[in-house]
């Protein structure tokens, strides 16, 4: 009787390691298996175990959409639940993944009180030091308050832990971000395609976008190229820039793009080989996302010494246009590199944050 209940048990780690290797949402991702009635206390759940597939620690609720808080009501984006983490409390999963690949994790969260909230991110093993990513949770950037996030990390063993965790330290206990769904998309070492310089030019290759949501996924800012969620590029500066599907953005070439959501806040770029005095044509388009981002944009272009600011005038219904800058190489090493020279807010009285879209960048060597 123990060998078969240990075989079953076996057979469910098999089953559920073969099911978490593909891409999308981890097992209960979207924590609609919750806690059974003993194991909370009002919202609080009580038993790190409770809900399936996690352990959780610290004053973590759960969270039925239509719930109040004072009076405002939490809407859940995907299913009906989700879980909130108090101060200082986390939540983890164990996943199967393949060692010495590259994942990227998503995730919905929303910030539930007044103050910034955060969100730390972290995979174990990891040898390096200081690998986790603290998110800002800021919902700017979408209508509904809810926002996608992603993260970036090298698998160092076959099976990982994710960790989630809520580093604030409110009074309110009851404070702290709302999470939905936690996804995990494997990214492919970035590639040049034919005719192309540069790395994963045309925005293919990237984090998980949850398909029944329409807000895209936020790649955090201060990413190094070794550990982007969007391979082969580097965001520099304090802001996220956005990743956007062609099912609910107007995205100019492929089913990708990116959307340039916090003007000079954030910038794109890319470093790649050169050879000092010769001429690079660096072509991209830029356009409009299809989500009422109105007004007079500008996507500012550098490579080397070069520099082209574009104008774009956006009706907020989709559209682009190709842009050029060529450049003379100065050095062995050119970064390429792409911003918004101006906020926008989308004119549906969100207050949300839109900028100009950026899509198939090419970099291209020109014979003198
Ligand atoms: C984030 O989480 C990691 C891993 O648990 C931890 O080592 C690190 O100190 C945390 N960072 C912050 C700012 O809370």
């Amino acid at each position: 009787m123990k060998r078969v209940s240990s075989l079953i048990v076996l057979l469910c780690a098999i089953l559920h390691i073969a099911s978490s290797l593909s891409d999308g949402l981890l097992p209960n991702g979207n924590f609609e298996n919750g806690p059974k009635p003993s194991q909370l206390k009002g919202t609080k759940v009580t038993d790190p175990h409770a809900i399936p597939f996690w352990e959780i620690s610290g004053f973590v609720e759960y969270i039925k959409s239509g719930q109040k808080q004072g009076d405002m009501v939490l809407v859940v984006p995907q299913g009906a639940s989700a879980v909130r983490l108090g101060d200082e409390a986390s939540i983890k999963t164990k996943i199967s993944v393949t060692n010495g690949m590259f994942y990227s994790i998503s995730f919905s969260a929303t910030r539930t009180c007044a103050q910034e909230e955060k969100l730390n991110v972290s995979v174990t093993p990891n040898t390096e030091p200081k690998d986790f990513g603290v998110l800002p949770i800021q919902t700017v950037y979408s209508s509904d308050g809810w926002d996608s996030y992603s993260w970036g990390f090298l698998a160092q063993s076959n099976l990982i832990e994710i960790v989630i965790h809520n580093p604030g330290r409110e009074k309110d206990p009851a404070c702290g971000p709302l999470i939905d769904s936690v996804a995990i998309k494997a990214l492919r070492k970035p590639t040049r395609q034919r005719g192309n310089m540069l790395k994963n030019g045309n925005f293919e290759e990237g984090p998980y976008i949850f398909p029944k949501t329409n807000w895209g996924v936020l790649i955090p800012p201060n990413i190094e190229d070794d550990h982007s969620p969007l391979p082969g590029w580097m965001i520099e500066s304090i802001k996220a820039v956005k990743y956007i599907d062609s099912g609910h953005f107007g995205v100019p070439e492929g089913t990708r793009a990116v959307e340039l959501v916090a003007g000079r806040e954030s910038a794109l770029a890319q470093i790649v080989k050169t050879i000092p005095g010769k001429t690079y044509d660096l072509i991209f388009s830029i356009g409009d996302a299809k989500n009422s981002c109105e007004g007079s944009m500008m996507v500012e272009a550098s490579a080397g010494r070069g520099l082209i600011q574009v104008p774009y005038e956006s009706k907020g219904a989709g559209g682009f246009k190709r842009a050029k800058l060529s450049f003379k190489a100065v050095s062995t090493r050119t970064r390429v590199r792409f911003l918004s020279t101006f906020y926008h807010m989308k004119s549906d009285n969100t207050g949300s944050l839109c900028g100009p879209v950026l899509d198939d960048v090419r970099l291209v060597s020109i014979r003198s």
